[in-house]
This record gives C-alpha cells, structure tokens and sequence, in this order.
C-alpha cells in the first residue's frame, strides 16, 4: 500500500531527501533502485528529479533529458555510484527501448535509474522499487502518489 501527499516547490527538497534515504535503505543487492515516474504532462518529474539529484550530492547540472533519453550523473556521498535519469516520454516501440541500452546500467547494483514516464517501456523492465505518480492539484500545488510508504516501520517520535 503506498501514500498520497499533497506537496508544493517548497516540499520538494525535503520530500527528495526522504526519497534518498528511502533508496539508501532499500538498495537492492544486485541489480539497480529502479524508481519510475508517471502522470500528468508537467507534473513534476523533472523538477522532483532535480532536487533528488540534490538529496544524493549531485553537483552536476540536470539537464532535461528529453532528446538525449538518458542522463548519467556521478553520487559521491552515498551507497550510490549514479543517477541515471531517463526520459521515455520519446519512446515508440521497442527498438527504441533497445537503443537506449538500459541492461548494463540494471545490472550495476550502485546505479539509482530514475524514469520519467516509466510506463512507456515498464513492460521490458523489471518491477520498479519505488513509483512515483504525478497530478495536478492546482497551479502552484501537485498530488504525489507513492507505490510504497516512504517511512515505513521507522518509529516517529512523540516529543
Ligand atoms: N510540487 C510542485 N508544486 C508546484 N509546482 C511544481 C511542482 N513541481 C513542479 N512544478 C512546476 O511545474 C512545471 C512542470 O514541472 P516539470 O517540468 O518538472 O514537470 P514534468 O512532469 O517533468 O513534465 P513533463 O511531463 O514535460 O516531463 C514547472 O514549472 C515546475 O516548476
Ligand atoms: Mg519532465
């Protein structure tokens, strides 16, 4: 069972910081995090990516990956080797899923591959880790729907 959350800008590195930490403590042990993003046209998936990058002490820039599909980006502090960010929005059949060569970038278990519109190429992929869905709520706010709870079996504390 996942979650929903209502989240503005401003939640959003806060939010990316839980998502980070979320990926640290559920790294599988060999293959790839595999975290897929759906939803609305401008819902967020770039801008979330953005501050994820952020969260995993990416100093690079995050370029939009939307005419190169696919990004790589160097983690420095973390179990995690790279951020791969892909963007299947492009993606028209399945030669075009082969041409993007995801099988080494799966198999290297310190890569975190992040997918913008996930669902177009889910069915050569294995299960996602996490999923995260993007709607609108208004202009200035976005509905987020998780695949899994994010803090799950952690104790929050009373004081
Ligand atoms: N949580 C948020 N609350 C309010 N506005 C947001 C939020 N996230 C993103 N935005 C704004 O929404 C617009 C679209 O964001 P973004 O490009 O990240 O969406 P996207 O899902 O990647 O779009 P696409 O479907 O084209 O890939 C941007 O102007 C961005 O600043
Ligand atoms: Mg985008």
């Amino acid at each position: 069972m996942g979650e929903l959350m209502v989240v503005r800008q401003k939640d959003l590195a806060g939010l990316a910081k839980n998502v980070a930490e979320f990926a640290k403590n559920h790294q599988p042990k060999n293959r790839a995090f595999l975290l897929f993003l759906d939803g609305e046209l401008g819902g967020g998936k770039t801008t979330f990516t953005k501050h994820l990058a952020k969260a995993f002490g990416i100093a690079q820039k995050v370029l939009s990956p939307t005419f190169v599909l696919i990004h790589e980006y160097d983690i420095e502090r973390s179990g995690y080797a790279k951020m791969i960010h892909v963007d299947a929005y492009r993606l028209e059949s399945k030669t075009d899923f082969k041409s993007l060569r995801l099988g080494d970038y799966l198999t290297a278990k310190q890569n975190i591959i992040v997918i913008e519109w996930a669902s177009r190429m889910a069915r050569w992929l294995p299960k996602s880790d996490l999923a995260i869905r993007f709607t609108h709520k208004s202009s200035q706010e976005r509905i987020l729907e998780f695949s899994r709870l994010l803090n799950a079996g952690k104790k929050i504390s009373k004081k």
